[in-house]
């Protein structure tokens, strides 16, 4: 499967174009209830030849020196080809050229835990079914 990730910051035509269905799909708030858009999040995008978006993850670099990856999707005929796994790395890439001092995410699925401690990546809180993982890079 041929596909780009492009990186959308700026909150114009081409960010609702391309992201709009996925903010308002219902399928999608099934698999992740508590989806929003920050501003201050940049959000990667996996792109097909035709514009199709394949999947999707979002960052954001708080004060602290945290890089937080949220809303990471990637739609059902699109799973396990990598593409999660590409713009997890793209993010952790992103987040040492911002001179982060960790990437974290909060996950209550197995599948993103078991990926993730693959690589490096520690649990440090659990709360109920939502786990903490972290990266100190
Ligand atoms: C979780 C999700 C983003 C993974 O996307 P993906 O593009 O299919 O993941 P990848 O192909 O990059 O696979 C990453 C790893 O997970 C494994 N994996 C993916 N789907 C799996 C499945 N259904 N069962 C078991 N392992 C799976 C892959 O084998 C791969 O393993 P590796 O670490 O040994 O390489 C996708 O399943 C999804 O959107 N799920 C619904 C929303 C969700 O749960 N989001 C996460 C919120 S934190």
């Amino acid at each position: 499967m041929e596909y780009k990730i492009e990186v959308l910051e700026k909150r114009d035509k081409y960010f609702y174009c391309t992201l709009g269905e996925f903010f308002s799909s219902p399928d999608v708030r099934k698999e992740l209830p508590y989806l929003k858009d920050e501003y201050d999040r940049k959000w990667l995008v996996a792109l097909d030849a035709d514009g199709n978006v394949l999947g999707v993850g979002s960052y954001k670099l708080l004060k602290n020196g945290t890089a937080k990856m949220q809303s990471d999707y990637v739609f059902p005929n699109y799973r396990r080809q990598g593409i999660y796994s590409k713009i997890v790395d793209m993010r952790i890439n992103m987040a040492k050229r911002d001179g982060a001092k960790r990437v974290q995410t909060v996950t209550m699925s197995q599948i993103v835990m078991d990926h993730l401690k693959e690589k490096n990546f520690k649990i440090v809180i659990q709360r109920s079914k939502y786990n903490t993982l972290e990266l100190n890079l």
